[in-house]
């Protein structure tokens, strides 16, 4: 089989994870790293060594690798708010590319994005974002039961994240916390994920109403606690709670309820399933649980996370990616889907600053975007003026 070159934007925290799941892929070979911090570039390219492979060639920028390397695949790792523009720096050099959740920090740069990936689709160029938690076998356990009708009309799901991040994690790097750079705070950080699985679930999303909250940070723009309620499309009604203020930070958590199913997943495992044509659930205090005969043992809650698992997360979303590079098909997450997970989370700041519910197409379509600027700048002037309100 013949490998694909990768290159690498960006090598800080995430760039190892890539690096380790592009190391184990047989079908790659990390061939560029590209920082402008030229520290951080040596630090993954001595990782990569201590992996037993040979070290990938070293860039101050993209445009240089981009030069001076064949890349076939680009993945991008760098904060948040340059995604976009990264991407599309790739794309218009003709390689694939594999962007890092969020799509972008700001919802017209995801925009933007996203009508690009259109665009080189069309001519054959894979575009797809990293939300590997849509690889994992519970999700795909659940989501192929519920699109299947499994779990009969689904009416609603709780989805919690409750994290913790202590202030040196926002004070680790100038970009996180910031609207410019971070797009958002916990929801957007560490809870898109679970956004977009519920969206992946639940289908499309049409009306947000949130609070949001900046409790135990400092020197943060951004919330780090939100609870919101979503309503879908076909009327499935969910909850989000997503924060970095839980403390010491428990796992997540995605409940999804229907007419004739449940289903729990838990830190990523499967904890209970339930499905039409199981068992008859009246024989049961509970309800019977499937859960063991629709994942591996691995893959159930209590069985405990390999040391690797987010290695293992992104590996399995490099198959997905490679895949649809070698044949043409659409990848398991495309930009648009990554624009509308940006949306959903940009719906939810919207209503808890204009304290209303939210609709959703109408953030998607832009009708908001003067608005999202607005409180994405005030908020910005505020907080470089004050420390966070409620701040310990
Ligand atoms: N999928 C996941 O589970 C997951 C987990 C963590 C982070 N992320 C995402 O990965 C991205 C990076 O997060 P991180 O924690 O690795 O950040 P980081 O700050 O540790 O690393 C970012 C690196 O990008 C470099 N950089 C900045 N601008 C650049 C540019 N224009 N070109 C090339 N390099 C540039 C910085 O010098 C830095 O080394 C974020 O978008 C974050 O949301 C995803």
């Amino acid at each position: 089989m013949t490998r694909l070159n990768v290159a690498i934007a960006g090598s800080g925290v995430i760039a190892r994870t890539h690096a380790g799941a592009i190391l184990r892929h047989p079908g790659l070979r990390l061939a560029a790293l590209a920082d402008p911090d030229p520290q951080a570039n040596d630090q993954l390219a001595s990782w990569i060594s201590e992996q037993g492979a040979t070290p990938p060639a070293r860039f101050a920028s993209l445009g240089d690798a981009l030069a001076a390397e064949a890349a076939d695949l680009v993945v991008v790792c760098t904060p948040s708010g340059t995604h976009a523009d990264l991407a599309e720096q790739v794309l218009a050099a003709g390689a694939h590319v594999l962007i890092e959740k969020p799509l972008d920090a700001s919802l017209p740069a995801a925009r933007r994005i996203a009508r690009a990936a259109a665009d080189a689709g069309a001519a054959g160029q894979v575009c797809a974002v990293t939300c590997q938690h849509r690889f994992d076998p519970a999700s795909v356990a659940v989501a192929s039961r519920v699109h299947a009708g499994n779990l009969g009309r689904i009416t609603s799901a709780v989805a919690s994240v409750p994290w913790w991040r202590g202030q040196q994690y926002y004070d680790s790097a100038g970009w996180r916390g910031t609207w410019e750079h971070d797009g958002g705070g916990a929801t957007m950080n560490q809870g898109v994920h679970t956004v977009d699985l519920l969206l992946w679930l639940l289908g499309h999303p049409e009306e947000v109403f949130a609070y949001t909250g900046a409790l135990a940070h400092e020197r943060i723009e951004v919330e780090d606690v939100a609870a919101a309620t979503i309503r879908f499309a076909d009327g499935a009604l969910a909850v989000l709670h997503a924060t970095t203020a839980a403390y010491p930070g428990l796992g997540v958590r995605l409940q999804v309820h229907g007419s004739q199913g449940s289903a729990v997943i838990h830190d990523d495992h499967l904890e209970y399933l339930h499905t039409a044509g199981g068992p008859d659930p009246s024989a049961y205090a509970d309800g019977p649980d499937q859960s063991g005969e629709a994942v591996p043992p691995s893959e159930l809650r209590g069985a405990g996370k390999p040391d690797d698992a987010m290695v293992t997360g992104h590996l399995r979303q490099y198959h997905d990616t490679v895949e649809a590079i070698l044949t043409g098909r659409q990848p398991g997450i495309t930009a648009a889907d990554g624009m509308l997970d940006v949306a959903v989370v940009k719906a939810i700041y919207l209503s808890a600053h204009l304290h209303r519910p939210v609709p959703v197409p109408a953030v998607l379509a832009g009708d908001f975007d003067d608005v999202l600027a607005a409180v994405e700048g005030s908020a910005a002037a505020v907080s470089s003026a004050a420390p966070a309100q409620g701040a310990r």
